[in-house]
């Protein structure tokens, strides 16, 4: 028990003076658990990720744009690669991960259960989701275990490309015809509330926040981060001139913040617990495509087994 309480002694002063928790380190089971939980998410909210974007592939309007919408898909399956990685060094494997979240078990950003129903949903996407994405995911590379820190710097580089196409998407939408800058328009109606929900419930309602900040897990909690989003978001919509759907959106002067609507939390709840707009279309295409690849899993095996005997006979030789 004494020891025990030397190993939390010297874990608390670890996270204390921001040193990096490495998998090496000894570290709570809870401290454990709730970063396997929060990595593997964030890990399948980058596979799922992939889908509705996927879906405007062939639909590009030019091959530029398709050529762009190309990299930043496979920009999501490496982020989603790393972060099994990361969760890996944890102790959990990857085909376990990977089975929750098949058997719909786990869980993904529930941003990801809305449709993608005309291009400029590609460029709303881009501008609000990525947007969110890097102001949830840049406090996360100080995060205070080391490898999702470190996977966080490369994968915060790459969405920043993403946020800037989006946006220019919609730039060159709003500047285009009157039926360009409503599609533009439509888009941000529809991908604006399902945007602040990525931040997660209230603080008040968020069960994890408080021992996640304690151990410098999450260095922002959910209101403060959505918060930074608006009154990022709000002169990025007015150069755009496109109109947030939100009556009650108005800057505060007192705060210096803007004041925003209520978000719905029941039509949150029902999306993270199944019954969004795709959440069966998603996980079935992800299973199909997880099945399609099985060949390629056998053949990486049978190779790495070749390499690894082939080896083994190079020593017993020498
Ligand atoms: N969608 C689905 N579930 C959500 C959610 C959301 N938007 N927000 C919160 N939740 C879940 C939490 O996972 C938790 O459920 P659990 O106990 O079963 O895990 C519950 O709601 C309570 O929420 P908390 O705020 O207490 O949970 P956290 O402290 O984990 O905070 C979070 C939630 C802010 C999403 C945090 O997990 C986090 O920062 N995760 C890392 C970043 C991430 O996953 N981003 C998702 C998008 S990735 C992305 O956008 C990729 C980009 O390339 C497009």
């Amino acid at each position: 028990m004494v020891q025990e309480m030397d190993l939390l002694k010297r874990f608390d002063a670890y996270i204390d003076s921001d040193q990096k928790i490495e998998a090496k380190d000894w570290m709570p089971d809870a401290y454990r658990k709730t970063l396997i939980r929060q990595i593997s998410q964030h890990a399948h909210s980058e596979i799922i990720g992939m889908l509705p974007e996927g879906n405007w592939i062939t639909r590009a309007p030019s091959l530029q744009r398709k050529a762009i919408l190309l990299a930043k898909v496979q920009d999501e399956a490496g982020h989603g690669l790393y972060l099994y990685s990361a969760a890996e060094t944890l102790g959990v494997n990857r085909e376990e991960l990977l089975d929750a979240l098949h058997k719909g078990k786990a869980k993904y950003s529930s941003i990801f259960n809305y449709p993608t129903l005309t291009w400029a949903d590609m460029g709303a996407i881009g501008w609000l989701v990525d947007g969110a994405a890097i102001m949830n995911q840049v406090p996360l590379c100080k995060c205070s275990y080391g490898p999702y820190a470190r996977a966080m710097v490369r994968v915060c580089k790459e969405e920043s490309f993403h946020q800037r196409q989006g946006f220019q998407i919609m730039l060159n939408l709003c500047n285009g015809t009157k039926e360009q800058k409503e599609m533009a328009q439509d888009a941000l109606n529809r991908w604006w509330w399902p945007s602040l929900m990525m931040f997660g419930p209230n603080d008040e309602s968020s069960m994890h926040s408080a021992q996640s900040m304690k151990w410098k897990i999450k260095r922002f909690s959910n209101d403060e981060l959505r918060q930074r989003f608006v009154d990022m978001s709000v002169p990025q919509a007015e150069l755009l001139g496109l109109t947030i759907p939100d009556e009650q959106l108005k800057w505060n002067e007192a705060t210096g913040h803007y004041d925003f609507g209520p978000i719905d939390w029941s039509e949150f709840e029902a999306v993270v617990s199944g019954n969004g707009p795709c959440n069966r279309e998603r996980l079935a295409t992800r299973v199909k495509a997880h099945e399609n690849g099985e060949w390629v899993r056998a053949a990486a095996a049978a190779h790495a087994a070749k390499v690894a005997k082939r080896k083994s006979l190079k020593t017993d030789a020498a």
